[in-house]
């Protein structure tokens, strides 16, 4: 998992006169010895009992630390090194701490150890410092080591920046530490004939309160160690009570609102509920993606902290090897990560049109107003068309192709997110939501403010399967982690809302799951035991559209080649042996080859149909190419692509939804080119390009390649699912599963935010039109009376 590989570098340092050694404070009315660490501002404090001690009360100590809040999370290793050594970690959540022994045998994330059992004595959090002073009983012998209590053995401390995964939990996974530092911790001075009252709380107690009462108490276990125990309180209850438990029985804490999903739908949804002072929870079913969440997946040649969801050159390669960040049960591509699609997408962001959110595109007449969410987005998430830190672009010999290409069809050149509703016969630099040649999207922006919030919570890995349902009351969500509640089931509190964020794939099956769907979505569920015991009486099924009448763009390649062109290897050796060159002007500055994704050019035109209505195209130009199939000679170094989609205006529909009772989902009937106008436009759209080709002196299309096969028939053989763009909408759409304020029909308060409730295909890539609709779907949340 996650190596720590700071502590162990120094390690060989070790062994000489230690720079720092403890020495005695007053905290609390406890007189410690140990370290006030003064980078930091991080206190670290032991007390032992008597030396005349004997027995199991020779084989414990007092500790506290106290470190100022910016501290995410903090620990002590207890033998000076992280291997094979006693380590203590701790970290304030809401206003507790969560703690626990952790033990590892190499350089990687430490698990829970079985064996001391560490209890709150006291513990405070407030808005500049948390403070924890715990007792450690069988805390001076482990496995493989003991610690001198009376002499100065070396001690190491470590501190982290970033939350731990799951903070609620006690057996959260984290991220590697942000610092350490050693210090020679004088045992023998830490002896006290006081250690028996402070044990009830230090000289100053004056109340003494045993932990009965809920809302002061929570008792949390580990579900890997049994006999672990953790007691934390909060800070107006000192306690002497530890609780002893045998199994992972967990008090769940309501939630105002629980937001399933941590994609850009779900990423705004919980940024803006938060700010507005709710207590949030974000579920996510995947793990960290980027440095800043977690992830250190990196390409063998780039550091830990540029992981391939960092760097947004990857993006060609996160279609081969293990692809584990796709969810394993939808038949399609789907992110399964926090970010969701934008952590391992392309990065195209394009600002929404008016259009896209008129009510000829299916919006409530209330939608139509966009522009105030949309600056929301803009303003935090700033599209780039020059995406490295140097504001140069590289890669863009398409660029002048292009524009010979198309400058004699009239087609002019436009900085595209400086004029969004303009989208007819135009074309320039592909935009992107990546910021400081890194992907950025609604994880560097919504994620990353919502988390400097106590009241938000988040965990990875958990999966949530239904909601509980009591008619038309949402009461809870049933999810796979039960370290947040028994069975892991986590309730609402008594106004609480739901919004699922699961995504065009992932929500309508949680509605399936919840007995809300189409008749035939929810009788596979009911052949499925383990989740037709979730289901709600069917007296109390609600029939909704879900899944129905979706939308994606068709899209087909065109493949070309010319003399200019540097195809770029076909991005085959980005991950593992890229171009020395790029790789060092990367990783020295973000900048150059690798702060961009492929495309480089868009643009985009209006269509007339048979049927009179307007089709929109977009054009998505590369270096590369997916498959050649040509009876031409051609040189692979110099082939670019142009994707061709369809988009606003399209008129095709299909259906997604659960595949067998075995619950995966995926495409039911492809919504590609079910109207035969749809095909009729993009081929024409496809030729009026074709026909561009001698624009350009020495640009040739080699597929089609016109000899073998002809346009009408490269249309009409398109494998399907390469039809497929990935740009889902409308499985929720607001109208048939959703109301104007996105409340899902027939219930009182469960909501959807994410690309499922966009009712038709907008003009671009769907990110920027998500994000806007989210931002106002969360407003619309918030003003909606009735809730927490
Ligand atoms: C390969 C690819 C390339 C793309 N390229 C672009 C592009 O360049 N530009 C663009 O604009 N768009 C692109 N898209 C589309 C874009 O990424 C999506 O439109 C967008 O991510 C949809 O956002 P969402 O919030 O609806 O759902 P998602 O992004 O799918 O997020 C849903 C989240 O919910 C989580 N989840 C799902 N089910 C559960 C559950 N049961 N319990 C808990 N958590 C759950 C998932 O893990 C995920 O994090 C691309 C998509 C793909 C797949
Ligand atoms: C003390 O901890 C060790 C592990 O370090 C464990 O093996 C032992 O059982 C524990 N003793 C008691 C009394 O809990
Ligand atoms: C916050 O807690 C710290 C550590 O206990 C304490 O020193 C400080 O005075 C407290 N601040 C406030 C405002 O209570
Ligand atoms: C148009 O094309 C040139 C490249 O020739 C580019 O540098 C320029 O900035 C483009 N954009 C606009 C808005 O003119
Ligand atoms: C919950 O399910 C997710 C997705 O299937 C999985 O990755 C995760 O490990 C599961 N968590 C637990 C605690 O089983
Ligand atoms: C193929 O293209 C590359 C890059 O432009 C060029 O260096 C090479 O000479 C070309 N090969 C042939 C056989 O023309």
């Amino acid at each position: 998992m996650v190596s720590i590989r700071s502590l162990f570098a120094v390690l060989p340092l070790l062994g000489a006169a230690l720079a720092q050694s403890s020495t005695s404070y007053t905290d609390s009315g406890i007189t410690f010895q140990g370290l006030q660490e003064p980078t930091h501002g991080v206190n670290y404090g032991f007390v032992f009992p008597p030396t005349t001690a004997t027995g199991a009360t020779a084989q414990e100590f007092i500790g506290e630390i106290v470190a100022p809040v910016n501290i995410k999370w903090a620990g002590l290793a207890l033998g000076g090194q992280m291997a094979n050594n006693l380590l203590i970690v701790a970290w304030p959540n809401n206003n507790q701490i969560v703690f626990s022994p952790r033990y590892a045998t190499d350089y990687i994330q430490p698990v829970v150890y079985a064996g001391p059992t560490i209890t709150t004595l006291q513990s405070s959090v407030n808005s500049t410092y948390w403070k924890w002073i715990f007792r450690c009983q069988n805390c001076t012998t482990w496995q493989g080591g003991s610690l001198n209590t009376n002499g100065g053995p070396v001690f190491a401390w470590v501190v982290a920046f970033s939350q731990v995964f799951t903070p609620s939990s006690a057996s959260s996974n984290f991220n590697e530490h942000d610092d350490f530092g050693f210090w020679g911790e004088i045992t023998q001075n830490a002896h006290s004939n006081n250690y028996n009252s402070y044990l009830t709380g230090g000289s100053s107690s004056t109340t003494t309160t045993t932990s009965t009462s809920k809302s002061t108490t929570t008792t949390t276990t580990t579900s890997t160690s049994k006999s672990t125990t953790t007691t934390t309180t909060t800070s107006t209850t000192k306690t002497t009570t530890s609780t002893t438990s045998t199994g992972p029985t967990v008090s769940a804490t309501p939630y105002d609102y629980i937001v399933v999903g941590g994609g850009p739908g779900g990423l705004v949804a919980a940024d803006r509920l938060t700010q507005n002072g709710k207590n949030v929870l974000l579920l996510e079913r995947g793990g960290p993606s980027t440095a800043e969440t977690g992830g250190n997946d990196a390409p063998p040649w780039a550091p830990s902290s540029l992981t391939r969801f960092d760097i947004p050159g990857e993006f060609q390669a996160m279609f081969s090897g293990n692809t584990y960040w796709f969810c394993r049960d939808v038949a399609s591509f789907a992110g399964c990560l926090i970010g969701g699609g934008t952590s391992i997408n392309g990065g195209l962001y394009w600002y929404p049109t008016d259009d896209d959110f008129s009510t000829a595109r299916g919006w409530p007449s209330s939608w139509t107003n966009h522009r105030p969410y949309t600056s929301l987005v803009t303003a935090r998430l700033p599209s780039t068309d020059a995406p490295g830190t140097d504001g140069k672009r590289y890669l863009e010999q398409t660029f002048p192709v292009i524009q010979q290409m198309l400058t004699p069809l009239g087609y002019s050149n436009i900085t595209i997110n400086s004029n969004p509703d303009q989208k007819d016969h135009v074309y320039g630099y592909s935009a992107y939501n990546f910021q400081g040649g890194k992907r950025a999207g609604p994880v560097a922006t919504y994620f990353r403010s919502a988390k400097t919030r106590s009241n938000f919570k988040y965990a990875y890995w958990t999966y949530v399967s239904a909601v509980q349902r009591n008619g038309a009351q949402i009461t809870g969500v049933y999810t796979n982690n039960t370290a947040l509640g028994p069975n892991g089931f986590i309730p609402l509190t008594a106004k609480g809302r739901v919004i699922l964020s699961a995504g065009s794939f992932g929500t309508p099956r949680i509605l399936f799951q919840s007995g809300i769907g189409p008749s035939d979505m929810i009788s596979l569920v009911e052949q499925n035991p383990t989740a037709a015991a979730l289901l709600p009486p069917s007296s109390q099924y609600i029939n909704l559209p879900a899944g129905e009448n979706v939308q994606d763009n068709p899209s087909i390649n065109l493949m070309f080649t010319h003399p200019s062109i540097d195809a770029y290897d076909n991005w085959a050796p980005i991950f593992a042996n890229p171009r020395p060159a790029d790789a060092a002007q990367y990783i020295q500055s973000q900048s150059g080859v690798f702060a961009g994704s492929s495309p480089k050019v868009n643009f985009w035109t209006a269509l007339g149909g048979s049927d009179g209505k307007t089709r929109y195209m977009q054009g998505t130009v590369r270096p590369g190419f997916d498959s050649v199939t040509t009876t031409q000679t051609y040189n692979a170094s110099q082939v670019f692509s142009i994707t061709l989609y369809l988009s606003t205006g399209i008129t095709s529909r299909g259906r997604i939804g659960l595949t067998s009772s075995q619950l995966g989902v995926g495409i039911l009937t492809g919504p590609w080119f079910t109207d035969p106008v749809d095909k009729a436009v993009l081929t024409q759209g496809a030729q009026t390009i074709i026909n561009a080709v001698g624009n350009v002196p020495g640009l040739k299309l080699i597929t089609p390649d016109l000899t073998s096969t002809n346009l009408n028939d490269y249309i009409n053989n398109y494998p399907p699912s390469n039809l497929n763009s990935n740009h889902w909408v409308g499985a929720c759409q607001i109208g048939a599963v959703v109301d104007a304020n996105v409340k899902v029909l027939n219930t009182n308060n469960l909501f959807i935010i994410d690309a499922s409730i966009i009712p038709a295909m907008p003009t671009g890539n769907p990110q920027g039109a998500l994000m806007s609709a989210a931002e106002q779907a969360i407003a619309k949340v918030l003003a909606l009376a009735g809730g927490p």
